[in-house]
């Protein structure tokens, strides 16, 4: 049976993320520019992130003002509840800001240091995913109503699609793409969607056989990771790790353990 606190947690994520796409689907301003910069002159926040945020930490703390809050645009506090929400109200800003569908807001809530709901939506994509912990993962469409995901059998790692993102630093980047020319005659090809979260619900619902990533922060991750994990996929970081900013990588059984070890052999991690 679902946890009551677990039912409320997802409604209001539900809610918040609903209202946050459909700002930034619906409001966009056809001039929108960057508002400022971040970790590199590449790494830009719009004035729509930060409204996003505005609007989904707004919500939260009206319905639950005791938990506590990491938002990317600096939402942090520390909250009583045992609860904290990690939020990044606009993933893949810089597909956003060039009119490219694929950004998504990403809303997980957290009980005592562990994921335990996880919302992704994906406004362009007419797309929600959602997963309780121990209650599956699923996906809304407006096309084909809600329906459970199973990640995709697994193929061999030389036949599997395998997404990667790579950060905002000039030297990691470098380094990102160093590795992934030694992994590309290894699989089947790669993919940059350009956003973490909508990666790793790819994963989940088998349009995608794995996703690596360095360097990625809680907002990116954490909705996405129990997704992802609830449908099936394995999830980690270097071998015995949990998936963290030195190294994430999902994958379905079969591809993950394979996936990881030559990510391992070829120094994919943070250093
Ligand atoms: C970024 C996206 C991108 C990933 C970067 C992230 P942002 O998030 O998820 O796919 O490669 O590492 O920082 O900046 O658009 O929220
Ligand atoms: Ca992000
Ligand atoms: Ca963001």
């Amino acid at each position: 049976m679902t946890d009551p606190l677990h039912t409320e947690l997802l409604e209001i994520a539900q809610e918040a993320a609903r209202r946050a796409g459909a700002l930034l689907r619906d409001g966009r301003p056809a001039d929108l520019a960057v508002a400022a910069t971040k970790s590199s002159p590449i790494d830009v926040v719009t004035e729509m992130d930060i409204a996003a945020e505005k609007l989904i930490t707004g919500l939260i703390a009206e319905r639950r003002p005791d938990d506590g809050v990491l938002g990317e645009e600096g939402a942090a506090t520390e909250g009583t509840s045992g609860v904290r929400w990690v939020i990044d109200p606009l993933d893949g800003t810089v597909n956003y800001l060039y009119g490219l569908p694929t950004w998504a807001v990403s809303i997980a809530a957290e009980q005592d240091g562990e994921t335990v709901v996880g919302v992704v939506t994906a406004p362009m994509r007419a797309e929600t995913f959602h997963a309780v912990l121990g209650g599956g993962a699923w996906a809304t469409g407006a096309w084909d109503g809600e329906r459970r995901l199973a990640c995709r059998p697994a193929p061999s790692l030389d036949q599997a699609l395998v997404s990667t993102g790579f950060n905002y630093v000039a030297e990691v980047r470098a380094h990102q793409a160093e590795v992934a020319r030694r992994l590309i005659p290894r699989l089947r090809d790669i993919r940059r969607g350009g956003s973490a979260a909508v990666d790793l619900c790819d994963v989940a619902a088998g349009r995608l056989d794995g996703y690596y990533e360095r360097g990625l922060h809680p907002w990116d991750l954490a909705a996405g990771d129990l997704i992802a994990r609830e449908a099936g996929a394995l999830t980690g970081g270097r071998p015995g790790e949990r998936p963290s900013g030195d190294l994430a990588i999902a994958g379905t059984p079969g591809v993950f353990e394979p996936l990881q070890r030559l990510l391992e052999d070829f120094g994919a991690w943070h250093d």
